[in-house]
């Protein structure tokens, strides 16, 4: 059977790599520790992707990565009401996950992906790659120690419209002159 030339040229390329790269006593053992650990991917970033946001477009984050990027929250659809709805003191069902996507302000360039999931014993919490690799889980200490002062237990909501204030009072005011 007639070997595939690139397979071929593959298979050789690998034994020069292999012939080259082999410095003067490697045990042939010490290669696969020297390899980065596999990728883990969050098991839910591909599902995620598709849940409701919410909020209608990006924000400004003002509780990450300095003020420098802006969120966008994906929310497991079952607890998507809830989470809008947001107030003082209220609490997520457990299952409920929040997915805050992050890019930057300035370039628009993906970053890093925050997980929240509540679970019956509390709120577990994932850092991921912005291609849902995991890079840290749980072992997050500054994640829960900012949300722990969260106004709906652990979690902040959705950002808050300005304010709206009652209409001033005319006549308390002396007239402007109007603007050019
Ligand atoms: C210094 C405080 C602070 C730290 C540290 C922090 N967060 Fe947040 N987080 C916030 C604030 C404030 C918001 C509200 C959105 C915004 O303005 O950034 C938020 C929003 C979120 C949300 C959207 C859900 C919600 O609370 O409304 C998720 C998910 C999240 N953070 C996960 C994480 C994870 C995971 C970490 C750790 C890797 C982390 N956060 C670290 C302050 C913090």
């Amino acid at each position: 059977m007639p070997l595939n030339k690139h397979l071929l040229l593959g298979i050789l390329g690998a034994v020069v790599a292999a012939c080259s790269s082999a410095t003067p006593t490697p045990a042939p053992t010490a290669a696969p520790t020297q390899a980065p650990p596999p990728k883990q991917y969050w098991p839910q970033f591909a599902e995620s992707q598709s849940w409701p946001t919410s909020t209608a477009d990006w924000f400004p984050s003002k509780g990450h990565y300095g003020g420098t990027s802006e969120g966008l929250v994906r929310v497991s659809p079952a607890a998507l009401a809830a989470y809008r709805e947001l107030t003082l003191g209220a609490k997520l069902e457990a299952g409920a996950t929040l997915v805050m996507l992050h890019r930057s302000s300035a370039t628009g360039k993906p970053g890093p992906v925050h997980v929240m999931q509540r679970r019956a014993e509390g709120w577990h919490y994932w850092l991921l790659a912005p291609d849902g690799a995991i890079e840290g889980h749980d072992a997050l200490p500054l994640c829960a120690r900012c949300h722990a002062d969260a106004p709906a237990d652990g979690a902040f909501g959705p950002p808050q419209p300005a304010p709206e204030y009652p209409p001033r009072p005319a006549a308390k005011y002396p007239p402007q002159p109007a603007p050019e």
